[in-house]
Parts: structure tokens; sequence; C-alpha cells
């Protein structure tokens, strides 16, 4: 009896051993990991500004010259979030907004909406997403071009009921097999269309603090 207890003792220290052994190794990857992930999904957003509002139409620091954004649900945020502004002689010509689409296929599906000052879209480009490689990933601009359908679109172009896809009775295409997704993307886009139209004074009148532009880069 006295042997048995004691080898139980033994195997519950030898369990102990092993689990701070492996927590630590465990858990310090996973910090790394987290923030690797922070880090590329900045330098994917970092590409998909110049992209929808490239350098030759701006002469401002676009990545520093922000706004910040409490959490909104007409942009999908949960969270503060900042826009981007883009100016030309102290003047702005557009600002870049992050939406969240969170009705995808499988969860949030992370957006960049440019529009110019009176709300004619620049660009859209995906950042992140989760949604089934062959079906919903046409939203990637390296799968399809179907993300430029939205340049030079506004709330009254097309009209608001139309800002759908074709399946309800929309002006956008969906996907062969995959209508979630594009329908998430699209309501998420004319959702930014609103929110833009609802705050474009204070929007485009604010003037970045130092403090936003040392977060804004990171800092
Ligand atoms: C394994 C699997 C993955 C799918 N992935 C997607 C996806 O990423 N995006 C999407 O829109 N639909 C996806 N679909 C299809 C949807 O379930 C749905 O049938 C399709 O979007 C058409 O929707 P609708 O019937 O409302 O038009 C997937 C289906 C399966 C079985």
């Amino acid at each position: 009896m006295a042997a048995i207890g004691q080898s139980m003792r033994r195997s519950a220290l030898g369990l102990a051993i092993f689990a701070v052994i492996t927590a630590g190794p465990i858990a310090v990857t996973q910090v790394l990991t987290e923030e690797r992930i922070v880090q590329q999904v900045r330098k994917a957003e970092a590409a998909a500004l110049f992209e929808i509002i490239p350098e030759s139409r701006h002469d401002n620091d676009l990545l520093s010259d922000t706004v910040p954004l409490q959490p909104e649900p007409l942009l999908g945020l949960r969270k503060p979030a900042q826009a981007w502004i883009a100016r030309e002689d102290g003047k702005p010509v557009g600002i870049i907004l992050p939406v969240v689409a969170r009705n995808g296929y499988s969860g949030d599906i992370r957006l960049l909406v440019g529009v110019d000052t009176r709300g004619e879209i620049l660009g859209v480009r995906v950042t992140s997403h989760r949604e089934t490689p062959g079906l919903g990933d046409r939203i990637e601009l390296r799968k399809s071009d179907w993300i430029k359908s939205f340049n030079g679109r506004s709330l009254g172009n097309p009209e608001r009921e139309d800002w759908a896809v074709a399946k309800d009775n929309g002006v956008f295409d969906q996907f062969t097999g995959a209508t979630i997704t594009p329908r998430a993307v699209v309501q998420a886009v004319r959702d930014a269309l609103i929110y833009f139209r609802e705050n474009r004074q204070s929007l485009l009148d604010h003037r970045s603090t130092d403090t936003e532009r040392s977060l804004a880069n990171g800092n």
C-alpha cells in the first residue's frame, strides 16, 4: 500500500515538473507568435494603404496621419482603432477606414476602405480573413479583381437598395458557390460609406496629436 502511494506521489511530481517545463516555452511561443501576427497585419495594412491612395496622390506621411476611432457598429469595430488621412498641401484628399465584416462564412473579414472627400471609393482591400480557399477567398486581389468593383462607387452609385450582390438583386457579382462572403463584404463597404457620410466633417477636420502619431507608428 505504502509502495503504491509513493509511486503515485512520484508520478504526480513528475507530471508537475513536466507541466512547468513545457508551459514556459509554450507561453513564450504564443506571445512571440501573436507579436509576429500583429506585425504582419501592420505590414499588410501599410502595403494596402499605399495601394488604395498611392503616394502620387498625397504628400503627407499617411501612416502617421491618423484619426482615432471608437468602437463603431457601422464599421464593425469592437475595439478602438484608427483611420488614416491622405493630404495634399495640407488639405485632405481622402481617408482610409478600417472595417470589419462580421458576417462572413468563417469569422471576421478585415478590410480597408478608402474614400475621397466626397465619399467616392478610391479602393478597398482585404487585410485578413479565414474564408475558404477556392470559394470565399476571391475577395483577395491576388485571387481575383472582384474587390476592384467598388472603385468609383458611392452611396448614390448604385442606389442604396442596389448595394447588394446579384443574388439579392444588387449590382455586385457573387462567386460561384459562395454568396455569403461577397454579401458580407458588400454590406460592410456600404455601411462604411454611411459612417463616412455621417461623420465626414469631424473625420476630415481632425489633426493628429503627437501621441496619436507615435501610436500609429507602433511606439
Ligand atoms: C466546406 C464549405 C466551405 C464553404 N466556404 C464558403 C466561403 O468561404 N464563402 C462562401 O460564401 N460560401 C462558402 N460555402 C458555401 C456556403 O455554405 C453557401 O452555400 C454559399 O455561400 C451560397 O449561399 P446562398 O445559398 O445563401 O447563396 C462553403 C460551403 C462548404 C460546404
